[in-house]
């Protein structure tokens, strides 16, 4: 177990009928609130009523934000830093999914700054400062809730880039599954899977070879993901099934999991956030197509740790650890065919032609985030198995 330091700020509360908290605790951080939120799903579904009506409670003055889209694009986080400063708002507030925690994330630093935002994601300024931030969140999936992860396009360059920063914890997020009831199957699926690669990203790259511990926590999180997942989409309402996966979620990437490993990468997001930044698709789709893909490209160099994952996940018992592995991960791409997301390139109508840009494009973020061991024709070669 190699030397770590963990240490998490964010305050959850989780559990049926927590959102009205939403109240007491921005009125702890602030006075005039940037409300940032999606399209039209909690106006639907009345989470937009129940936050708006507890910020009122407690006196908040409320400037919205609305519009932020699935994966979210820096015109739109810009457009919310102006607002933010010039109607002076002192706390941030973000109701929905990754892509509007992490938007929000993105206004509540740039808002304090006076460079354009998009220079913290080129790695040119460094975050030393933001307003404060509280979350209800309403999708299961990115961890942007408990983690100072954010990620968001730059649509005129095509770059869709992620950088972390502790002081980008939200200060608190209330996790209510009953506010997830509402969100589709096909998102509720992406959401596990991505959940589900936020482990593997750990747990096949970490660079200490003996991590026990941190292993079992991450093989009981994969399969209670599976799990309630599945429960999830045979009843969308089951709360115990919808709260599971909302809080697996969270646990797969607030530190936990990665606490212990070493030096970790993120070779499959690096990936896939150029299928999203190109094609602008789902994040989870996205690692459905590139997660069999690169564990079958990458299982050669270490059949040991594959095999453990076919083995302790799917209980495969096979002669040779290489049969293993390769079994592991077929079990994985069935499940994803299980769960109706895509597992080709083909399924979301990318042709094999395209496979140079998106590894061209895919080298912007390997510089960034270190991972200078993926040059374009390794990156080729991962495509090649996910056409
Ligand atoms: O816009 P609305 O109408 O709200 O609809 C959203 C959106 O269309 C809908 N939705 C959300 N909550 C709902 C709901 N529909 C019905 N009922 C509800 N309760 O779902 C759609 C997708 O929402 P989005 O926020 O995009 O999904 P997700 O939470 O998966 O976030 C994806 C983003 O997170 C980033 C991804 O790159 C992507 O941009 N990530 C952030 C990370 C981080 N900060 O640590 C790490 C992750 O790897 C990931 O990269
Ligand atoms: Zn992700």
């Amino acid at each position: 177990m190699q030397n770590f330091v963990m240490h998490n700020p964010t305050k959850i509360i989780f559990g049926r009928d927590t959102i009205q908290q939403i109240g007491s605790e921005a009125a702890a951080l602030g006075k005039k609130a940037l409300l940032v939120y999606g399209k039209s799903s909690i106006k639907n579904n009345g989470i937009y009523e129940q936050t708006t009506s507890a910020l009122k409670n407690e006196g908040i003055e409320i400037i919205e934000h609305a519009g932020v889209k699935s994966n979210p694009v820096i015109s739109h986080v810009r457009e919310g830093i102006r607002l933010a400063k010039t109607q002076k708002v002192d706390l941030i507030i973000a109701v929905g999914g990754g892509s509007v925690i992490d938007s929000a994330k993105a206004i509540s630093a740039g808002a304090t700054v006076d460079h354009d935002v998009w220079l913290f994601f080129k790695g040119k300024k460094s975050i030393k400062s933001k307003l404060p931030l509280a979350c209800v969140l309403t999708l299961a999936a990115a961890g942007s809730e408990m983690n100072g992860g954010m990620v968001v396009t730059n649509e005129d360059t095509l770059e869709k880039f992620g950088i972390g920063n502790k002081l980008l914890h939200p200060e608190v997020s209330i996790l209510d599954p009953t506010a997830t009831f509402t969100v589709p199957a096909d998102y509720t699926a992406f959401g596990a899977i991505d959940a589900i690669a936020h482990i593997l990203e750990f747990y096949f790259t970490a660079s200490d070879p003996e991590t026990p511990v941190q292993d079992r926590i991450m093989e009981g999180l994969i399969i209670n993901i599976m799990d309630s997942c599945e429960r999830v989409l045979m009843q969308p309402e089951d709360y115990n099934a919808r709260a599971d996966l909302m809080w697996c979620a969270t646990l797969a990437l607030n530190g936990l999991t990665a606490a212990g490993l070493g030096r970790v990468g993120f070779p499959m997001h690096m990936i896939e956030h150029s299928l999203s930044a190109i094609y602008d698709v789902p994040h989870g789709a996205g690692l459905s197509i590139v997660m069999p893909g690169w564990m079958t490209h990458e299982s050669t160099k270490n059949p040991q740790k594959f095999a453990q994952f076919g083995r302790r996940i799917f209980n495969i018992r096979k002669e040779n650890e290489v049969e293993i592995a390769r079994e592991g991960i077929k079990r994985l791409k069935e499940w994803f065919e299980k769960v109706a997301a895509p597992t080709s390139l083909s399924a979301i109508g990318v042709p094999k032609e395209d496979i140079d840009r998106i590894a061209e494009n895919a080298m912007g973020l390997a510089k960034i985030w270190r991972l200078q061991e993926y040059n374009t024709d390794r990156v080729k070669d991962i495509l090649q198995l996910c056409r």
